[in-house]
């Protein structure tokens, strides 16, 4: 099939392996128009970084979520359209929340999160975690098989997230429920009703969470995130620190629990990496950074040029949604030889932009590659050999999986495995 023919947004092909497409329209030119919704396709890594690092500001992330499916509310003319954004950024979706602010209102709600995240905090957080790991893996192991989405890299996110926030052991179960899976987004009326703030469900309760530790603070995120002060004294708006616990908690879970459900899917299906991380768990690390290059979670990110401008060359018009393409950055030979091959002896593995780049750059990498780590290297020890099911997913060379109907995440839907 043909570029022209082929719908990045659309297309259940694309959504099962992306990599063909992303290989052609790199090969076509590392920034393409796109045929089906007029968006640039940035799929080469030199291109990739320009926009990301978004020298001269030539960039917005106001529709760095959902990208060109809803359309903007308003028609681009020619030149600057910084205005006409501003006038309508409160009806964009996702607009509430910190990952489409831009200029200094991002940089003052950033860095309310940024002293957060702090290592000492994530150190604290080890010993939970792999105690966490073990306790999911107590619920499966006698079984011989589960469902890992779920049952375990679901799981691992959304209790690790929720110790770290302190979210009261009583709500966490009702919130592993919650959360769930994301929306369609290859159902095009499903995504135009999302609206400028898609967790406003949980609003509620962590407003009720935040509220509590003003008056009663604990040793968790929440409640320093509540006493969080800008860098010029000011208190930020109570709505505003409710939107960012909120943004943290789905930001904090959905992404890494599709890391792991990755790293597993990987390791069941081949047996000599398992047995080399079984026999050294040392270079788990440089595996999950090469997942990151190779398959990441987040396929893409939008941004929205708000003046003319080029990438390497390559005219952008003001207005123009660029997609840029984290995966096909990660595999472009230009950058990475063999990109097709999952290498963790590749010299500079941590090269790839499974987190972004630039200001937006992931807050919460750190404890991302933590959580990952330590359920890989739970669930190797705690088994001698785990494969994937052949009844679910198909004998070796044939294997099928199911993915969640989005084309900004690369979601396994279910992932189910047999242990020894
Ligand atoms: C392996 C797991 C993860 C991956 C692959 C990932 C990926 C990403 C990506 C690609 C972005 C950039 C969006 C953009 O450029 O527009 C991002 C932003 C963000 N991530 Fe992560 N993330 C992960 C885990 C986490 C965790 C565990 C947390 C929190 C505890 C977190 C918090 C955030 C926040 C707050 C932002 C917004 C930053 C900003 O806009 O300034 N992420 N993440």
């Amino acid at each position: 099939m043909s570029e022209s023919e082929a719908n990045f947004y659309h297309d259940e092909q694309i959504i099962e392996n992306p990599r063909p497409y992303l290989d052609a329209m790199r090969a076509k030119c590392p920034v393409a128009r796109e045929s089906h919704h007029g968006t640039m396709m940035v799929t080469g890594y030199e291109a990739a970084l320009q926009v990301l690092n978004n020298v001269e500001g030539a960039y917005s992330n106001a529709c760095s979520v959902v990208g060109p499916i809803p359309g903007l509310p308003f028609e681009p003319g020619s030149g600057s359209i910084c205005d006409t954004l501003e006038v309508h950024r409160a009806a964009l979706p996702w607009a509430d929340h910190l990952v489409c602010f831009d200029g200094k209102k991002h940089a003052d709600h950033r860095a309310l999160l940024g002293s957060l995240l702090t290592y000492k905090r994530l150190k604290q957080n080890e010993s939970y975690l792999a105690e966490l790991a073990n306790r999911l893996i107590d619920g499966f192991i006698a079984n011989g098989r589960c469902n890992v989405v779920p049952e375990y890299a679901h799981a691992t996110t959304v209790f690790a997230i929720s110790d770290l926030m302190g979210i009261p052991l009583a709500d966490r179960s009702e919130l592993l429920e919650l959360i769930g899976a994301p929306p369609s987004q290859l159902d095009g009326d499903a995504v135009h009703k999302i609206g400028p703030d898609p967790l406003i469900f949980l609003k509620p309760r962590f407003d009720g969470y935040l509220r509590d530790r003003l008056v009663d603070p604990g040793d968790d995120l929440m409640s320093e995130l509540v006493q969080a002060r800008f860098k010029d004294g000011t208190v930020p708006d109570f709505d505003a620190v409710s939107a960012l616990a909120r943004f943290l908690f789905g930001a904090g879970q959905d992404t890494t629990s599709r890391l792991i459900a990755m790293a597993v899917r990987i390791l069941a299906d081949d047996q000599a990496l398992q047995a080399r991380l079984r026999s050294e768990p040392g270079r788990i690390g440089d595996f999950i950074e090469e997942i990151l290059r190779y398959d990441p979670p987040v396929k893409v990110v939008y941004r929205l040029a708000l003046r003319d401008t080029d990438v390497g060359g390559v005219p952008i018009d003001a207005g123009t949604i660029v997609t840029v393409a984290l995966g096909a950055a990660g595999n472009d030979p230009a950058r990475f030889a063999e990109p097709d091959a999952l290498d963790i002896d590749r010299p500079h593995v941590r090269d790839h932009m499974g987190f972004s780049r630039g200001s937006h750059g992931c807050l919460g990498a750190p404890l991302g590659r933590m959580e990952t780590r330590i359920a890989i290297e739970r669930l190797l020890a705690r088994t001698t050999r785990f494969m994937l099911s052949e009844e679910h997913h198909g004998p070796h060379g044939k294997r099928r999986y199911c993915y969640e109907p989005t084309y900004t995440f690369r979601s396994l839907a279910d992932l189910f495995i047999e242990f020894d």
